[in-house]
This record gives C-alpha cells, sequence and structure tokens, in this order.
C-alpha cells in the first residue's frame, strides 16, 4: 500500500483512472501527422485521445484508412472517458494492429514456410529458451503435429514423414508411465498429470498408433477414476494425485475417457452438475466456482457439456444460455480477435477457445453469431508470420502454442457445421460435423470440440 497522503491520493486516482482530456481534431489527420514524420506532429499524435469521437466512429475511420474494408467490426459503443493502465495497453495494442493491417492488405497464407517451422521444430534440437516447457513434451507433440495435420495440402495426403511420425511416437511412450497406471507425465522421469496425458492421447490419435492406445487405455482408465472427487457442486478430477481440479483437469478427463471409449455412467456421474456451477454472473465460465470467467477454462466447461450431453435442449435448458452466447460474443474484440475475459487484450490463441464456441453455438441455436471475416482477417493479417508460424499479437514472436491455436481457430471460422443424426443418440461431440467440404479453405475442418481435424475423430478407439 503506498504510504503518503499524496501517494496514497495517487494510487486511488489511477485506480479510478484519469478523465481524458478532449482533442477536437479528426482521427484521419492524426494518421497523416503520424506518417509525415515531423517531430511536432509525432508530440500532437501522442497526445490525442479520441473522446470526441465514439470507439465505433474512431475504427471506422481508421479502418477505412487501412482500407480493411471488406467487414465491419462488432465494436464496444462505450467510450468511457477515463484513462488507466488497461486502457492505456488496449490503445497501444489497437494502433499496432491498425498498423499492421496497413502493412498487410491482403489475407494470403504462407503454407510452405508453415510446414517448415513446424517441421525443423519437430525436428532439430530445441533452443535453451524452450527449458521452461520441460514438463511439457506430450504439449509441444501435439501443437506441432496437430499444426501440420490441420493445414489443407493439395493432394489431400499428410505430408508428415514416417521418421516424424516415429519421433513423436517415441517421445510420447517415454512419458507413458507403468502402460498409463501412473497416466502419462509431461517428460521422462516427471509425474503423471491429466494435462500431459489429454495431450499425448491426442497425439497417439493423430499418428493413429493405436496398439499404445489399446495398451494403456484400461489402465488410464482406473488412473483417472482414482482422480475424481466429490464436491458440494457436483464431480471434478484432480489433474494428479496431489493437485488441483478445475474445469481443465475435467475436459481433460472426458477427452481421454470418450476417445478411448472408456466414459462409463460412473465416470460420468456428477459431472455436468459440478460444470455447470463454474458459470459465472458474467455468463463465462471460470476454473472452479465463484472465480472469474475465462475464455480457456470457458472453452473447457461448455466442450465438456457437448461430450456430457446427446440432446441441444439439454445443454441450453442446463445453463443460462443466453448470457453464455452474449459473453462469448463479446469477446470479438475491435481488432477482429478475440480476447480472453472482461478487459483484456486480443490475442490468438483465443481464436480457438472462444472462437471453437462459435460453432457449438451455431449448431445448437441455429443460427450465425460472430463475424468470422473479422476473425480471419486478425489470425491471417496480424498473427500470421510470413517466415512460419503465428504468434498472439504484433510485438511477440511465434511459437507452438500460437500456431496451434491460430490454425483451429482458422478452421473453425473457415468451415461450416451442423448436427448429424447418427440414429444412436451418441455425445454432440461426435454428432458435429462438417457441414460440406469448401474447396477455397486454408485448413480442414477440425472438431470443435477436440481440437484434431474431424477425420481423426474416428481413428481413436471409438468404437473398439
Ligand atoms: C490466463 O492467462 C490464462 C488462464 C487463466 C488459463 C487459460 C486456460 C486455457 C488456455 C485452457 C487450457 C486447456 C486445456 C485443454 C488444458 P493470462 O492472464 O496470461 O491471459 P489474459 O490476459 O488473456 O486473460
Ligand atoms: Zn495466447
Amino acid at each position: 500500500m503506498p504510504s503518503s497522503k499524496l501517494d496514497q491520493a495517487e494510487y486511488l486516482i489511477n485506480l479510478l483512472g484519469r478523465k481524458r482530456n478532449t482533442v477536437e481534431r479528426e482521427v484521419g489527420d492524426d494518421l497523416d501527422h503520424k506518417n509525415s514524420h515531423s517531430s511536432n506532429s509525432d508530440t500532437d499524435f501522442e497526445d490525442v485521445v479520441y473522446t470526441h469521437l465514439t470507439r465505433d466512429e474512431m475504427m471506422k475511420q481508421l479502418h477505412n484508412k487501412a482500407s480493411a474494408g471488406e467487414w465491419t467490426l462488432s465494436l464496444p459503443s462505450i467510450e468511457l472517458g477515463y484513462q488507466s493502465s488497461t486502457t492505456e495497453q488496449q490503445d497501444e495494442c489497437l494502433d499496432d494492429v491498425v498498423e499492421t493491417y496497413l502493412e498487410n492488405p491482403k489475407t494470403r497464407f504462407y503454407k510452405e514456410a508453415h510446414f517448415n517451422y513446424i517441421e525443423k521444430c519437430l525436428t532439430a534440437k530445441l533452443p535453451s529458451g524452450y527449458k521452461s516447457l520441460d514438463a511439457n513434451h506430450p504439449w509441444m507433440m501435439y501443437w506441432l503435429v496437430n499444426s501440420h495435420l490441420v493445414i489443407k495440402d493439395n493432394d489431400g495426403e499428410s505430408r508428415l514423414s514416417k521418421d516424424i511420425v516415429n519421433l513423436v511416437n517415441r517421445k510420447i511412450e517415454s512419458c507413458i508411465i507403468d502402460e498409463g497406471r501412473g497416466g502419462i507425465a509431461g517428460g521422462a522421469n516427471q509425474m503423471g498429470h491429466l494435462a500431459s496425458t489429454y495431450a499425448a492421447v491426442l497425439t497417439l490419435v493423430l499418428t493413429r498408433n493405436t496398439p499404445t492406445l489399446l495398451k494403456i487405455r484400461t489402465n488410464l482408465y482406473t488412473w483417472i477414476m482414482g482422480l475424481k472427487r466429490k464436491t458440494k457442486q457436483g464431480s471434478s478430477f484432480l489433474m494428479h494425485g496431489l493437485g488441483e481440479y478445475d474445469t481443465r483437469s475435467t475436459y481433460c478427463a472426458l477427452v481421454i475417457c470418450v476417445l478411448l471409449n472408456t466414459a462409463t455412467p460412473e465416470l460420468v456421474e456428477g459431472v455436468a452438475d459440478w460444470i455447470i456451477s463454474c458459470q459465472t454472473y458474467e455468463g463465462g465460465f471460470a476454473g472452479v466456482p465463484n472465480t472469474e470467467a475465462h475464455g480457456g477454462y470457458t472453452f473447457c466447461a461448455f466442450s465438456s457439456l457437448f461430450i456430457l450431453n446427446t440432446a441441444p435442449q439439454d445443454i441450453i435448458g442446463q445453463i443460462n444460455f443466453d448470457k453464455f452466447v452474449r459473453w462469448c460474443v463479446a469477446r470479438q474484440t475491435c481488432e477482429g480477435g478475440f480476447s480472453g475475459r472482461t478487459n483484456k487484450l486480443v490475442d490468438v490463441c483465443y481464436s480457438f477457445w472462444i472462437g471453437a464456441l462459435m460453432p457449438m453455438i451455431d449448431v445448437l441455436q441455429k443460427s450465425h453469431t460472430f463475424n468470422k471475416e473479422a476473425l480471419r482477417n486478425y489470425i491471417l493479417r496480424i498473427a500470421q508470420v510470413k517466415s512460419g508460424g503465428f504468434r498472439d499479437k504484433p510485438g511477440k514472436s511465434v511459437d507452438f502454442y500460437h500456431t496451434n491455436y491460430a490454425l483451429c481457430g482458422l478452421s473453425c471460422c473457415e468451415h461450416d457445421y451442423r448436427l448429424i443424426d447418427d440414429g444412436e443418440n451418441s455425445s454432440l461431440a461426435f454428432r458435429i460435423v462438417e457441414n460440406s467440404t469448401n474447396e477455397t479453405t486454408f485448413t480442414y475442418a477440425v472438431n470443435p470440440v477436440f481440437g484434431i481435424p474431424t477425420s481423426f475423430c474416428n481413428s481413436s478407439l471409438r468404437n473398439v
């Protein structure tokens, strides 16, 4: 806490936010001044705050300047008129994004550069900076292999070489503990963890490694049942023997079991109740009850409901669906992409965490909710890097995680989905399919619940 009276006053003013000064100036003029590089104009530009324009008007003008007129943005219409570190970061982010739109006027796709980036990352030694990911080896395998398989190639065949597939399988197998009795770890000689087990199982499904999946299937089920915990709101799963439980760990447990066809009534009992209790007053879902709604946790929670339910009406009736849809739609920012929570910045990974919710919402309510074109523009013109890979936002570097979720998000907005009636009343997660094959996309259709191309979902042990 600040010590002197003066510090305390300043602290409170900062908390409340300073009133912005109004500067009567046209936004277009300011861009011209900035581009002229005269020192006076630069200073003028720094000083300008656009309180006389609504955010809507400001963005319209900026986008006319950026010749980005082929899509319209859903914009926050309230101009608060106060400045704080949050609004400063938002203003800076918007400036960087508009500048990047100007630099990249077209939605190109650098397919070969992405294939090279992914293959290099799968085969070369990682730089020392990656040591912080030493507990995430199965995650790295999933992000890279999945990115490769989501990109559409000319002949429709996977371009992943046999050598790379073998390398990936050996890496995953080195993380399996006692044929799955202790789960799958994040790295050799580490303890089993639900999140790394989830990433490992997805990877084995992607490499179609059925013998290994069959070997670990029953042991993983027993291990996961041992992680199940009853709470007063329902049942969830611990991440590991001494770990936390949240909507992520619960989603991971469900995905593993449903893909391995071991989602027994005992496993799912009470789980939907617990998930539902994580919906917050805002409409999104939190990690645990009574905390903040967040895109990552909301994806896990809503996807879990898609796994657990067989009838659309059941999901709509279980939660406050209208509030949920409103919260999701409000995540689309003026930059075109999504943010993860209220008053936070756009980040390309939410193109999947939130973007995957759009086909799920659309098939339930039979309408289109989001601005797909705006999202596609953010992914291809702002987050895509010409030398390969995708980044969170301008100023950040590409990485495996953002590359995978940018591509999966791109897939969700490039394809239309529908619910099929398979005559067996199966989980909605398996019944959400691509509407019709679209020839002009850069990606294959991803199953929005599992985050892998739809063609792989049935190569799991689902039918065994
Ligand atoms: C906040 O990041 C991030 C979280 C609180 C968790 C995110 C959860 C996921 C991405 C889901 C994980 C999914 C599985 C399947 C395990 P931040 O505060 O750095 O970001 P923000 O400013 O965008 O909120
Ligand atoms: Zn991110």
